[in-house]
């Protein structure tokens, strides 16, 4: 174990250019990003990763070719679905993103439907925590968290900020990895990750290997908590 107690989030980028390099469509990226997050979720298993956060779609991904989102949209359904394998694994499924009954939420019915049943299907799971971001905006949840408050009439200030997020028991990001080579934090965990280290990855999403997690790993554990 070098993993234990340890909260990554991983910005999944570069499915796109995986598959063009490949003269492939990019569905095909994207179908084999999917497969790789899940042997990641084994790897971050076996390593002791506490907290694994993906970031799946985000609220600015809709402006996508049609094709390309309702491409992604079903492997989402797909990802949610893997539950046998996740109670195998003891793996604890959550999803964070615009509430369902927001006006401004996209994530349509058949996903909604899918995220509920893996959410109540693995809730008993004690091993790690694998949080999907789907329909996911860091600034739409910090304006939304302060608009509960002012709508509450309560104080807003970091504290009351923070217990208004999404998942307000979500831990505070240890290390946040950006694949692909980009070095932009796109509008990800920007409040749950303001204290973390950035491991920047050159592996496309498809090939982020053990290695890449192993240095994301060692790079949280260089910040003194
Ligand atoms: C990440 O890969 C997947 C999503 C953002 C949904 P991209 O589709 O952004 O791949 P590139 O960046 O075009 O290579
Ligand atoms: C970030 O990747 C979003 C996800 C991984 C879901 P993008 O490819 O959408 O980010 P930008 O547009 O390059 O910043
Ligand atoms: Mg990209």
């Amino acid at each position: 174990m070098y993993g234990s107690d340890v909260h990554v989030a991983c910005i999944m980028d570069g499915n796109g250019r995986w598959a063009r390099k490949r003269g492939l469509p990019r569905t095909a990226g994207h179908t084999a990003g999917e497969e790789n997050l899940a042997a990641v979720v084994r790897i971050a298993v076996r390593s002791g990763v506490d907290h694994l956060t993906v970031f799946g779609f985000s609220t600015e991904n809709w402006v996508r070719p049609r094709q390309e989102v309702r491409h992604i949209l079903g492997l989402h359904k797909k990802l949610f679905g893997r539950i046998a394998e996740l109670n195998e694994l003891g793996v604890r499924v959550r999803w964070i993103g615009r509430p369902f009954d927001d006006p401004t939420a996209r994530t349509p019915r058949y996903v909604q439907r899918a995220i509920i049943k893996a959410i109540r299907d693995t809730a008993n799971n004690s091993g790690m925590t694998l949080t999907v971001a789907f329909d996911y905006g860091s600034r739409a949840e910090i304006a939304h968290a302060a608009e509960t408050l002012r709508r509450a009439g309560t104080m807003i200030d970091a504290e009351s900020l923070g217990s208004a997020m999404y998942m307000p028991d979500l831990p505070p990001v240890d290390v946040l990895v950006r694949t692909s080579g980009e070095t932009r934090v796109s509008n990800f965990l920007l409040w749950q990750s303001a204290g973390a280290p950035i491991s920047f990855s050159t592996s496309a999403w498809p090939d982020f290997s053990e290695d890449d997690l192993k240095d994301a790993i060692a790079l949280a554990r260089t910040i003194p908590h």
